[in-house]
């Protein structure tokens, strides 16, 4: 199957069973070496490496002469006879180890200048810096472990694929060009040549149009979907992005968790992985009261408890000083924690001031002894803290929105420190119960959580009427897996009256309603089923698959983390003349 008119075989798949053949192969010199007359190429594809040896005793003179002089990373025809290699000479750290091809024919195709970043590195070598393998990303892609993550980025795809057209979903294309679907990010803006002065936006997801394909009765949407977000980015965020975007009618958020449950255990065991389903659930507010997060990692213990009760009134002014100006006292039991250093904790402390509380409160137990500031507070001991022996209790005190983060972050730091054996790798968890709006610090007002498309829960229409935003809870639910949102979806509102509430909440006006999302307000006007979806984020599930530590890891073509593609140079200024057809003058900066 992988054989051409030029070749009979791809390098990497050769085994004992050719041997004997006449073989013709093409690939990339990885490596040279010349052992004393015998000269070896290391002849690399897609498939792997291959050893190629040129002797006096197989190969004309002329070729071994010529073979000497093909530099590294040049692109070769070679032709010779698969031979099984002597017992001393195996290799089994390569799948083509058992055998070598002994050459009597070679022929350069492409040669290649030395490489600015090595292919080949030493065992151990440290790999160039990011910076400059994203200059040359086309030698970067060519390390065979870059090649093994889109081998398994395809992989993964086509599994995703598979088992969404076995669940009767179809594939269905939404545009590129369009109009701003708000998702919390910048739009990337396209310019209309036809129609001066005025823009297309990128999409930043398909909301929208699969909204609009539910109306439509397509009842089963799934789209790997490019999103584009103009945002402040971070290793787990690129501008330009993939997701697994599905939808469906006469659902209730359990079709949806089933729905993506079967992708995820489908693409975990497309990489080797077995996973179980039903993933275990926690509400927001769980979540945040335990974790201090959204996206716990429940691969660790260390839960996040309240210590009002224990510690009010034992003579902690900075704690009662709190309470009383309704804040909470909140920390960890940390077991084993009294291995910490005194330069560890003060690292702890250090990290929660600089997330904004006071500090950290220690109290530390070894035997029956108790040390640390807690130390002190009136009758507190080993037993009423509920400390093990060895254990620390780290606390800190101040409103839930500023102690949430602190402690998620301690929590993590502790994690990183004390690097516990994780329970299990694999820690699924559906957070739900998300609240429907977030004051808005520039406003003032209300604005969606996560998108204005969201559902309250049927419980709550009247909190809805009645303008009780705070307590409004969405029919919202993300997917954590080991601490990392793989995606998110929600039941989606298909009344047009419960939608313009909903905009009236986050201060949009009828008429900014009609112009903004008309196109929706008329089809949820037009006979719209119940529905509701989800979207992974397809990058960060390869990334985490593939074992890469940066999306960049596994997106052939990436942003730097100041959104530049250092390959082809983009962004980048754009000529006078087509700016001026598009009616573009720019202000310099
Ligand atoms: P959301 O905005 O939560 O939901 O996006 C879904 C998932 O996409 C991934 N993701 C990203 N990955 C890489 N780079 C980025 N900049 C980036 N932004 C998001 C995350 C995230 O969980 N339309 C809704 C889904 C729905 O309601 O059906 C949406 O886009 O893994």
């Amino acid at each position: 199957m992988t054989a051409t008119t030029m070749r009979t075989h791809r390098c990497g798949a050769l085994r004992s069973a050719h041997v004997g053949l006449e073989v013709r192969l093409g690939g990339w010199v990885h490596r040279t070496r010349d052992l004393g007359g015998i000269l070896f190429f290391d002849l690399r594809d897609r498939d792997g490496i291959v050893q190629v040896a040129f002797g006096p005793d197989w190969t004309p003179a002329e070729v071994l002469s010529d073979a000497a002089d093909v530099g590294m990373e040049s692109v070769v025809m070679v032709r010779g006879t698969v031979t099984g290699r002597p017992d001393d000479a195996r290799n089994p750290e390569m799948s083509t180890g058992d055998v070598e091809v002994r050459a009597v024919a070679v022929e350069v195709l492409g040669p290649s200048e030395p490489p600015a970043i090595p292919v080949w590195r030493q065992k151990g070598e440290e790999l160039p810096s990011e910076e400059l393998r994203l200059q040359h990303r086309h030698l970067d892609l060519r390390r065979p472990e870059l090649q093994r993550h889109f081998a398994l980025r395809h992989r993964l795809l086509q599994r995703a694929r598979a088992t969404l057209t076995g669940l009767d979903f179809y594939e269905i294309e939404t545009p590129l060009l369009t109009k701003p679907t708000p998702e919390g990010a910048r739009d990337y803006l396209v310019p209309s040549r036809i129609h001066r002065g005025q823009f297309y936006a990128l999409p930043q997801s398909p909301q929208i149009y699969k909204q609009l394909l539910m109306i439509s009765g397509f009842d089963r949407y799934f789209q790997i979907a490019r999103c584009f977000r103009d945002e402040d980015l971070r290793a787990d965020r690129q501008p330009d992005f993939t997701q697994i975007d599905i939808e469906a009618s006469f659902v209730t958020s359990e079709d949806v968790y089933a729905f993506v449950e079967t992708v995820l255990v489908a693409l975990w065991d497309e990489a080797g992985f077995r996973v179980d389903a039903p993933f275990p659930r926690m509400t927001f507010d769980d979540a945040v009261e335990q974790y201090g997060t959204d996206k716990p990692d429940l691969r660790f213990g260390y839960v996040i408890t309240d210590l009002t009760d224990l510690v009010r009134g034992r003579g902690f002014r900075a704690f009662d000083e709190s309470i009383n100006g309704g804040g909470r006292v909140r920390g960890i039991r940390i077991p084993d924690g009294a291995t910490l250093s005194r330069k560890q904790v003060d690292g702890l402390t250090a990290l929660a001031k600089q997330s904004g509380t006071g500090g950290l409160a220690t109290l530390k137990r070894r035997g029956d002894a108790l040390s640390g500031p807690l130390a002190k507070l009136d009758g507190l001991s080993a037993a009423t803290a509920e400390l093990e022996d060895g254990g620390l209790l780290v606390a800190t005190a101040g409103p839930d929105e500023v102690t949430s983060p602190a402690l998620d972050i301690v929590r993590q730091a502790v994690i990183q420190e004390l690097a516990p054996p994780a329970r299990v790798e694999h820690a699924f968890v559906w957070v739900e119960d998300f609240p429907l709006l977030e004051p808005d610090a520039q406003t003032g007002g209300w604005v969606f959580a996560h998108h204005p498309f969201t559902a309250p829960r049927h419980d709550q229409e009247q909190a809805l009427r009645d303008g009780a935003y705070a307590d409004l809870r969405a029919q919202h639910y993300d997917v954590v897996y080991n601490g990392v949102e793989l995606g998110s979806g929600s039941i989606r509102i298909h009344e047009a009256a419960t939608q313009l509430a909903v905009f009236r909440s986050m201060g949009i006006s009828a008429g900014e309603a009609e112009q903004r999302f008309g196109f929706l307000l008329k089809a949820l006007r037009a006979g719209a089923p119940p529905h509701g979806g989800f979207a992974v984020g397809f990058d960060r599930v390869a990334m985490l698959l593939a074992g890469g530590e940066s999306l960049r890891d596994v997106i052939a073509f990436p942003k730097t983390t100041a959104a530049r593609a250092l390959f082809e140079g983009a962004p980048c200024e754009i000529d006078a003349r087509d700016l001026a057809e598009l009616g573009i003058t720019v202000r310099a900066p």
